[in-house]
C-alpha cells in the first residue's frame, strides 16, 4: 500500500524546537525513522512538508489518485484550518492523525483539532514511535 505521510507547519524545524515536548530528533532523523517503520510494515511511504497552507492543500488535492492513504501531522493547522479540513476530506482517503507532543496536556487551543472527526484514529504524545502506531493502524484499515 501507498502511504503519504504529510508535515505541516513547523515541522521542519524540529530539533530546535522545544526537547521537552517534540524530542530531540531533527526533522530528517524523524523521517528516517518513519521510513524504517514503513519497511517493517511493508508500506511505501512518500514525504511532504510545507509551511505553506495553500501547498499544502494543493498537495492533498493531488494525491487523491495516487495514494491508499495518509498519516498527517499538520502543526498548528490542527486546530484551526477548515481549508485543511475540506482538502482532507476531499480526498476520501483514510487518515490517521499524528502529534509528537500530547496536545491535551499543554495549551487550551491545542485541545481540539478541526480533522480528528474526519480521520480514522488519532495519535498524540508518543512521540516517534506515534508513526508507528499510526502506520499500523492505517495499514489495518488498508487490509479491511
Ligand atoms: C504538533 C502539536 C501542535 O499543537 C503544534 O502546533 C505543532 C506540533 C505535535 O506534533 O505535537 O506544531 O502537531
Amino acid at each position: 500500500n501507498r502511504v503519504e505521510v504529510l508535515h505541516g507547519v513547523n515541522l521542519d524545524q524540529l530539533g530546535r524546537r522545544d526537547p521537552a515536548h517534540y524530542g530531540s530528533l531533527t526533522f530528517e532523523q524523524l523521517q528516517y525513522r518513519i521510513e524504517e517503520f514503513g519497511r517493517e510494515l511493508g508500506l511505501s511511504l512518500r514525504f511532504f512538508q510545507t509551511n505553506h497552507e495553500g501547498e499544502f492543500v494543493e498537495h492533498l488535492h493531488e494525491i487523491r489518485d495516487t495514494a491508499d492513504g495518509i498519516v498527517l501531522n499538520p502543526g498548528a493547522w490542527t486546530h484551526y484550518s477548515y481549508a485543511i479540513r475540506d482538502a482532507l476530506e476531499l480526498t476520501e482517503l483514510p487518515a490517521v492523525e499524528v502529534h509528537l507532543s500530547d496536545v491535551q496536556a499543554r495549551e487550551a487551543f491545542r485541545r481540539h483539532s478541526v480533522i480528528t472527526d474526519i480521520c480514522v484514529a488519532t495519535v498524540s504524545g508518543r512521540g516517534v514511535d506515534g508513526y508507528r502506531d499510526a502506520l499500523n493502524r492505517l495499514s489495518e484499515e488498508l487490509q479491511g
